[in-house]
């Protein structure tokens, strides 16, 4: 159905090119690659190199067809034929044929106009309230392992505070991979300051219930959650941060310095934001043991006992997640699609902000089947050869969550 529907738009484009003008990269080309690419592709960026000058985008032209027409850039995981989001980033497929015709064309310059600014730089429209950063930078190993690192940052925060806006800002954007921010409230964390998550510390405070498992999910080139007018999210007096920190093998000696954004709210709190977690325990066909060898699904039906109003949806596996799809049934039979991904990467996961806030009233069914592949023939499977893996937050361990953020 999608190559039917690609080949008819190609083709109904060519028509079109042939009448029109040519496809040029300053003309057609350039807005795509502005639009989608360099908040991540620039000089020093999250990208592996820059493509905001014709030059850097036309010596890698056929590489950009390649990623773009198999949808690996810009990354964006949930399947957009399924549900769209707030935050959402990906091509069309006028923009991916656009490309493709730019090269199949010659890769024509076109017009030079590039003296017309058009890096869109993003700027703070507003300070940040209060910014958390590590307690001292970190040295990362330059053996080329991935490494996974506890942080431990006091908030300092004397009294209940309502945020409104959470940012992540990754001290070094080239071996910074995925973050996730945690709130701590029994001070049982202090002092964990790049502890790896192979000590066997790590596994102690693990097992000790936390305030915030999840209070926000970065990837590169994520953006800042930002709640809706009169929604905050409540930070109590005397929390902690905990940041769980997945770094690329790095072969030279660099350091990370990264740091949490919070911006309190300015209006009237209406609603609090609060977590709604599917985890484990809640399958369907338990035990959540994910044997070695096999390629289980696991599957949640959870009845929700009051009315919610979903802001934003988290999806979190590991290595072994391979799909995960979620759908609501309201009391009066209504489907409503939430989130599908087709191709779980743990490298890249996301807080999906809803365009408008979800109603599900009391009674409403959230459905969840997440499919894992714990053979040989998962590429990024961390174990060769494969052993049993069941929960744990190593990332050699399993998880199996959907957080919503509600009101
Ligand atoms: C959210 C940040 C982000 C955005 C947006 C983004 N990229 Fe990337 N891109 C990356 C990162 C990080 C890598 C290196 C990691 C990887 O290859 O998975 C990468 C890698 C690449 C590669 C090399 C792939 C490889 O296999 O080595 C190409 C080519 C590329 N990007 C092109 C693009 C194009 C074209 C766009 C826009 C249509 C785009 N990227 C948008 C972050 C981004």
């Amino acid at each position: 159905m999608s190559t039917i529907k690609s080949i008819l738009t190609i083709g109904l484009m060519g028509a079109v090119a042939t009448v029109g003008a040519q496809t040029t990269y300053e003309k057609d080309v350039a807005p795509i690659i502005q639009k989608n690419c360099v908040s991540c592709h620039t000089p020093g960026g999250y990208g592996p190199f820059s493509l905001q000058t014709f030059n850097d985008v036309y010596k890698r032209a056929k590489f950009i067809g390649h990623v773009t027409q198999t949808r690996y850039m810009p990354p964006w995981k949930a399947d957009p034929t399924f549900s769209r989001f707030a935050n959402e980033r990906f091509l069309s497929d006028d923009e991916i044929a656009t490309i493709q015709r730019w090269i199949d064309e010659g890769l024509l310059r076109g017009e030079d106009n590039s003296e017309s600014p058009r890096i869109i730089e993003i700027t703070d429209e507003e300070p940040a309230d209060l910014v958390l950063e590590m307690a001292k930078p970190f040295e990362l190993s330059n053996n080329g392992i991935e490494d996974y690192r506890f942080f431990h940052i006091p908030t300092g925060l004397k009294k209940d505070t309502y945020v409104s806006k959470i940012e992540f800002i990754a001290g070094n954007k080239r071996y910074l991979h995925h973050s996730r921010v945690m709130v701590d409230t029994s001070g049982q964390t202090a002092g964990i300051d790049g502890l790896s998550e192979f000590d066997p510390l790590s596994r102690f405070f693990q097992t000790q219930p936390l305030m915030d498992e999840f209070l926000y999910g970065w990837v590169p080139g994520n953006l800042p959650v930002t709640f809706p007018k009169g929604i905050a999210k409540l930070i109590p007096a005397n929390s902690d941060l905990i940041l769980n920190i997945h770094y690329a093998p790095s072969a030279e000696r660099v350091t990370d310095l990264s740091a949490v954004k919070l911006y309190f709210s300015k209006n009237p709190v209406e609603h609090l934001v609060k977590s709604f977690y599917i985890e484990e325990e809640d399958i369907a066909n338990p035990p959540f043991i994910i044997k070695a060898y096999e390629k289980p699904t696991f599957y949640v039906s959870k009845t929700i006992t009051q009315d919610m109003n979903v802001v934003s949806l988290l999806p979190h596996m590991h290595f072994l997640g391979k799909k995960m799809v979620a759908l609501a049934i309201t009391p009066d039979n209504k489907e409503i699609p939430l989130i599908r991904i087709n191709d779980w990467d743990f490298n890249w996961q996301s807080t999906y902000l809803l365009q408008e806030p979800l109603f599900l009233p009391k009674g409403t069914v959230l459905l969840l089947v997440a499919e894992y592949d714990n053979t040989i023939e998962n590429p990024l499977n961390p174990s060769d050869p494969p052993r049993d893996v069941t929960y744990g937050w190593n990332s050699t361990d399993e998880m199996m969550n959907l957080i919503f953020y509600y009101y």
